[in-house]
């Protein structure tokens, strides 16, 4: 399974890359807006995240609604870095954009993916990821988990190359339930990761190993 960090955090992108874990990387506006004011500081921003984590896919969003906005913008987007990898809203217009430049060589992940036709018009168009958000699916009553499910069995049965990308995870079950399914990533936040690698029992087994290796070497 490929673990992507959601973030446009720098030191939070280099403590995964550290960690030996890191495939990639997923950006959104709220994200960047965390980080920086101003369009040329967000660019300049995006493209220090692209250089920093080498030939790992970024994720950066469009923020274009209609069409020829949206080519025109995905086009700019795609020359910030070769791993760029062109985030579009599941719309009318962000799957037109996806089928007009994926054949280029354009990587795209559609976003805002909240049911299973959604996933594959993206998968029909050629998208490289789909996104569908289950933590936002689960905030409003629903089985975020049943669209992952859903989605990687849609794929399956037609043989597409799109990547079923887990996203909106709010937590390290999100994570259990995406692997247990076969999801191929998984976008986690900085804090969902370190809490996959913690476990009470290791902890309390670390200080028990130390407390007793003190008495043997006095
Ligand atoms: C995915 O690419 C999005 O950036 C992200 O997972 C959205 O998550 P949220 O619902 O926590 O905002």
């Amino acid at each position: 399974m490929k673990f992507f960090i959601d973030t446009a955090n720098i030191d939070e992108i280099k403590a995964a890359m550290d960690m030996g874990i890191l495939d990639g990387v997923t950006t959104n506006p709220s994200l960047v807006s965390k980080e920086v004011v101003g369009l040329d500081k967000a660019r300049e921003h995006l493209k220090q995240i692209c250089d920093l984590v080498e030939d790992r896919p970024v994720s950066l969003e469009a923020v274009s609604e209609k069409y020829d906005d949206l080519v025109a913008e995905a086009q700019d987007l795609a020359a910030v870095a070769e791993n760029a990898v062109i985030k579009v809203p599941m719309t009318v217009d962000g799957i037109k954009t996806v089928n007009a430049l994926a054949p280029e060589g354009i990587d795209f992940n559609v976003t805002l993916v909240f049911s299973p036709l959604q996933v594959l018009m993206a998968a029909k168009v050629g998208a490289t990821y789909v996104s569908p958000f289950i933590g936002r699916l689960d905030d409003v009553g629903h089985d975020g988990m049943e669209l992952i499910a859903q989605a990687m069995e849609i794929i399956g049965n037609y043989g597409y190359d799109t990547e079923v990308l887990v996203a909106s995870i709010r937590h390290p079950m999100h994570v259990v339930r995406a692997a247990m399914i076969g999801a191929d990533v998984a976008t986690i936040p900085f804090k969902v990761i370190a809490q996959m690698v913690k476990h009470p029992l290791t902890d309390v087994g670390i200080e028990k190993f130390l407390a007793d290796w003190k008495k043997v070497t006095g």
